[in-house]
């Protein structure tokens, strides 16, 4: 399993960030994994506590070292306020008795800081990192069908729908699909 370097990655046009999490941004944090949208569309990895934010924070470096995740605060250039968050997992897709080990992006943004081209920019500074940096065929994603801004989203970073996950959400790949994915039966 290969290690995720650490990227940083800035747009000046947009005076946009993607940096590693800070323990000060703990409380933001929890406040995110509060957001109903947020815990149900994106992958919340805990209740959303102060607590459970710090303890998220200390072990991102360890998911980093071993290549589980990468997981980076959307932010202003040379400022410490978090927009939202965007990210990479390692996902294990089955279908049937074949397995396939997959990249996954996923964003969100802060109700606050929404329909300013904040998700868009930030999924579209790393998708293109980690297609390049990690030698992998394409990414996926997560979407739940239907749901508000999700779709547009990842049609605008290059994705496009592939195939029903479960009964709520799709997998979409891209943003340049260089290998072929199993087009049914696919499970997270
Ligand atoms: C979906 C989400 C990430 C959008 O963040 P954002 O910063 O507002 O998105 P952007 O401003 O970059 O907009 C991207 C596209 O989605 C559209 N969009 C965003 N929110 C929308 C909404 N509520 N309704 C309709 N369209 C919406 C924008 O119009 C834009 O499309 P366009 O440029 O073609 O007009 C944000 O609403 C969110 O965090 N939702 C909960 C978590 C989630 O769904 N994550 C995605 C799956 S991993």
């Amino acid at each position: 399993m290969f290690v995720l370097p650490a990227p940083a990655l800035v747009d000046p046009a947009r005076g946009l960030v993607l940096r590693p999490w800070r323990s000060s941004d703990a409380l933001v944090l929890a406040t995110a994994w509060a957001v109903p949208d947020i815990a149900t569309q994106a992958t919340v990895p805990g209740v959303g506590t102060v607590a459970n934010a710090e303890r998220w924070i200390a072990g991102a470096p360890a998911r980093r070292g071993v290549g589980m995740s990468l997981d980076l605060v959307v932010g202003p250039l040379g400022g410490d306020e978090v927009w939202g968050e965007v990210g990479l997992t390692r996902l294990r897709l089955t279908a049937g008795d074949a397995t396939r080990d997959e990249v996954e992006i996923g964003w969100w943004v802060l109700p606050g800081h929404r329909r300013r081209g904040v998700a868009t920019a930030a999924a579209g500074l790393l998708a293109p990192w980690a297609l390049a940096q990690l030698d992998v065929p394409r990414l996926v994603a997560r979407i739940e069908g239907g749901a508000e801004g999700s779709e547009a989203g990842a049609t605008r970073v290059g994705l496009r729908r592939l195939t029903s996950l479960d009964a709520t959400r799709d997998l979409w790949t891209g943003p340049s699909d260089r290998g072929a994915v199993p087009s049914a039966g696919l499970a997270g």
